[in-house]
């Protein structure tokens, strides 16, 4: 069948919640995908940060077809021994106590949401606790998920949302402190804001919220679904930063592929959290996802995914900046590790940039105020960076000169 057959049985059928770009993907290998007319791309997009491994890993394929026939699911009534292995090594790779599985990263958002709720009314008896969270974040589609994020356009037409938030400006320590009240349980933000622009945190900012935080006895919860799990250069980000959250929340590259998220905890939030009966999940950390887990935390360690990030991600900053020099509608480059962002000038629209990008055989997406965004998989090359801006400077070429001023 031809694309455009694909694309107009999907339009029929599947509910129009995304503008989807012009391609049927059909197989990927490496650091490349195929559509269905065998045309190949350059991936810097790894499925909005999920792909860390690539495609095709063979150990990590291997063990997935070997969970299959062995065991899908049982529910977490029962133990299962992939699903305690792919615990055992989070915690320790994330440097959290305990660890609860979900099946997306909006669901390890709301598992952490209650988890400090249920922290605080242990403490004082009462319901009714304020969250804070930070203008232009973004922690999923949940309606729990979607009151903590800072994006009106996501939230308008689902008010009025659970529970009550206030938000602050990122990287701006004193309009924390301004919202600050007895009621406050939990500062939940991004290492790294990703949807907003991709904006790492100050590292006075984290240290300073922190310090907030522990002055006044409110948890911090650090998103790390998009930055986490090597992409800035450590298992985790706060890692990098040396400010240990109470509450981490991890998804995407968690699965490399597979739906899986999981929220962490200290041993101390555990205690005076959750218990029998207060959260549950009929898939979350079923032993199928349990050995994608395991497997994939086994690579990171045996292939030094962070170490290699900390050494390719210099190389591409290197040529995003000197993509910067030599086009003056490139406003700024931000970002940490293997997530990086292009902001350009409103005239070049980043969208369009994106869309001619694939045209030429590069997925690159964007984020934020008109940023390209640059997620690729974690095991790229020079020789990748190197292509992608070759065919970034051509898209470059052809739009910008129609385009600029
Ligand atoms: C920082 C962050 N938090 C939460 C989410 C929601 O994760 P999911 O789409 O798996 O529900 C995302 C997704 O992009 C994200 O980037």
């Amino acid at each position: 069948m031809e694309p455009t057959a694909w694309m107009e049985q999907a339009e029929q059928s599947m509910l129009h919640t995304y503008n989807r770009y012009q391609i049927v993907l059909d197989h990927g290998e490496g650091v490349y995908l195929y559509d269905t007319e065998g045309k190949k791309y350059l991936d810097f997009a790894a499925g909005i940060a999920v792909q860390a491994l690539g495609y095709g890993h063979k150990e990590y394929n291997e063990a997935l077809k070997g969970q299959v026939d062995k065991l899908l699911h049982t529910s977490n009534l029962y133990y299962n021994q992939p699903t305690i292995e792919a615990a055992g090594k989070l915690c320790k790779a994330s440097g959290m106590d305990r660890v609860f599985f979900t099946n997306s990263g909006t669901e390890a958002i709301e598992g952490a949401i209650k988890a400090a709720k249920k922290y605080a009314y242990a403490k004082d008896g009462c319901a009714g606790h304020e969250i804070i969270a930070m203008e232009h974040s973004f922690h999923g589609r949940s309606l729990g998920a979607l009151s903590v994020t800072g994006n009106a356009h996501y939230r308008e037409p689902f008010e009025p949302l659970p529970g009550i938030v206030k938000f602050a400006e990122y990287n701006d320590l004193a309009s924390v402190e301004g919202l600050v009240n007895e009621k406050t349980c939990a500062v939940i933000l991004e290492t790294v804001q990703g949807e907003g622009g991709i904006y790492p945190a100050e590292p006075e900012f984290l240290a300073g919220v922190k310090k907030l935080c522990e002055e006044k006895g409110i948890l911090l919860i650090l998103d790390e679904i998009q930055c986490g799990m090597g992409r800035s250069g450590h298992m985790f980000a706060w890692q990098g930063y040396g400010v240990k959250p109470d509450i981490l929340a991890c998804a995407k590259a968690l699965g490399c592929g597979v739906p899986v998220g999981a929220f962490l905890m200290t041993e101390q939030v555990a205690e005076g959290s959750l218990k029998p009966g207060d959260h549950g999940t009929t898939y979350g950390g079923n032993p199928f996802v349990g050995a994608a887990v395991s497997k994939v935390l086994d690579i990171f360690e045996k292939e030094g995914i962070p170490k290699h990030v900390q050494e390719i991600s210099v190389y591409l900053e290197e040529t995003l900046e000197q993509l910067k020099m030599e086009y003056p509608f490139i406003l700024a480059r931000r970002g940490l590790g293997l997530m990086q962002g292009l902001e350009l000038a409103p005239e070049i629209p980043a969208g369009e940039i994106s869309a001619k990008a694939l045209g030429e055989g590069l997925i690159l997406i964007t984020a934020g105020n008109n940023v390209l965004r640059f997620v690729p998989p974690l095991v790229i090359g020079k020789e990748h960076v190197d292509e992608m801006a070759a065919i970034l400077r051509k898209v470059f070429h052809l739009t910008g000169k129609d385009m600029l001023p």
